[in-house]
């Protein structure tokens, strides 16, 4: 009996040990998350699956003891970065081993036009792309002069771990055809000019441009998959401008002709380059098809007295005319106030949460919105080497408590459904990464 016990005791002295060994060596490898998140401490139950409860947040993840803050007066006034502060010393052949990976025309491309105050916006817009994406991009930022020092600074003060994500090409706002000092009276300067990028960009294959106002709540890389979806003729992929064509705006007062019941909305649009820059599109103008850069000054030109959103109806009016080069995307890729204020009419968003979010109407910047507003600075304000849950979900979940009283703050798990399962899938990359023989790309 008292040997029996002895070797119990030696054998669970051992184990201790073990175990010990173990945390030790593990502690070494993954410093962070520091905490686990209390949702990640036992297996998690996928989160997608969980029914829709409007009003509700999900029962593991809910805020212990809500310290219900005030809103800060002057949010804006809060620079994005703290990032600086973060850098981490470079771990040696990291990005070396990243780079050899994959490459460069297995590259996912990433457009954006960023003109006058539009700088803090773009950079939040760029870290919500590099804080969850996997493969690696090139960032295209076509802008002013003077804004090209500032976008220089600050993506060069990212931490190692993130810059070694993506590359980043400045360039000028220019036109491609026809006379550029008529385009830029035309148009505002910035807004024309991305529908210049299949002939700007002339060694690119395939490219997604976005809005400034646009946030990745998901890896770019999922949207990026859509490309292999397209048919024989599709070339570019875009979502409606609306849901419901009766409270939509082309349908009550457009003056020139758009695509579908609704038309489409261009803050998120994937294109094949390649696909563009061969294509003969169909036109109001003359029977035979004419080449994308042949056809935008006429085309232009016929409708200018009718167009109220510059580019977009311009793109409208294109795909009008060839519906069946557009690969239409559900409103989960490009959500807008329009999805949630007139009361909740995204389907697929409700399904599976918002993808990609887009704040128009400037309301990542007032408090007509604070539901958008709330998920524009929890990403500008993540800083950068901090666990995900700790320092961007749960200050996210508070600020949403304190929006339910308006139309999109009703549903919160549309907004927070896909960024949770993001950052799970991001947290288990991690550890996987850095405990795993083999580092995945
Ligand atoms: C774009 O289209 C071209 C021509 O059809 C095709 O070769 C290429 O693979 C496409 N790119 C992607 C990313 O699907
Ligand atoms: C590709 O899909 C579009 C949209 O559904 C359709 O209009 C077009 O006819 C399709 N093209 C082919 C070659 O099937």
């Amino acid at each position: 009996m008292k040997l029996r016990s002895k070797a119990a005791a030696l054998l669970l002295l051992a184990l201790a040990a073990l175990l010990l060994a173990l945390l030790s060596l593990r502690a070494r490898r993954a410093p962070e998350p520091r905490v686990l998140p209390a949702a990640l401490q036992r297996r998690p139950a996928p989160v997608a699956a969980r029914p829709a409860e409007p009003r509700v947040f999900p029962g593991d993840l809910r805020p212990r003891s809500p310290p219900r803050r005030p809103p800060r007066p002057h949010p804006r006034s809060r620079r994005p970065g703290a990032a600086g502060r973060h850098k981490l010393a470079r771990r040696p052949g990291e990005a070396q081993s990243f780079r050899s990976v994959l490459p460069p025309d297995l590259w996912i491309h990433l457009a954006v036009v960023a003109c006058g105050n539009r700088l803090e916006e773009t950079l939040v817009m760029l870290k919500s792309a590099a804080l969850f994406s996997h493969r690696k991009m090139r960032f295209h930022i076509f802008t002013e002069d003077a804004l090209k020092p500032e976008f220089d600074k600050q993506l060069r003060q990212w931490p190692d771990s993130y810059t070694k994500k993506f590359e980043h090409r400045l360039y000028p706002i220019t036109f491609s055809v026809g006379n550029p000092q008529e385009w830029k009276k035309l148009f505002k300067p910035c807004a024309a000019q991305r529908l210049f990028l299949p002939v700007i960009l002339k060694d690119v294959d395939s490219l997604l441009y976005v809005d400034t106002d646009v946030l990745f709540l998901r890896p770019v890389d999922d949207i990026w998959k859509l490309l292999k979806q397209f048919n024989s003729t599709q070339l570019a992929a875009m979502a409606p401008e609306h849901e419901i064509p009766k409270i939509g705006w082309y349908s009550r007062f457009a003056r020139h002709p758009f695509y579908g019941t609704a038309g489409v909305n261009s803050g998120v649009m994937l294109m094949n380059l390649t696909r563009i820059r061969s294509a003969q599109f169909k036109n109001s103008l003359i029977p035979t098809g004419l080449a994308w850069e042949d056809m935008l000054v006429p085309l232009y030109q016929k409708y200018k007295n009718a167009i109220t959103w510059g580019d977009q109806d311009l793109l409208n009016i294109i795909f009008y005319f060839n519906p069946e080069c557009l690969y239409l995307v559900p409103c989960q890729w490009n959500y807008r106030p329009d999805h949630c204020m007139y009361g909740s009419n995204c389907k697929e968003a409700e399904r599976e949460g918002v993808s990609v979010l887009h704040g128009n109407r400037g309301v990542y910047h007032d408090d007509k919105q604070p539901t958008f507003r709330a998920l524009y600075e929890a990403i500008r304000d993540f800083p950068f080497q901090d666990n995900l849950f700790q320092s961007m979900y749960y200050p996210l979940q508070l600020k949403f408590l304190e929006t339910v009283h308006t139309l999109c703050g009703r549903i919160p798990q549309v907004f927070l459904k896909q960024i949770e399962k993001t950052m799970r899938r991001a947290y288990e990359k991690h550890v996987i990464v850095h405990v795993g023989p083999n580092p995945v790309h």
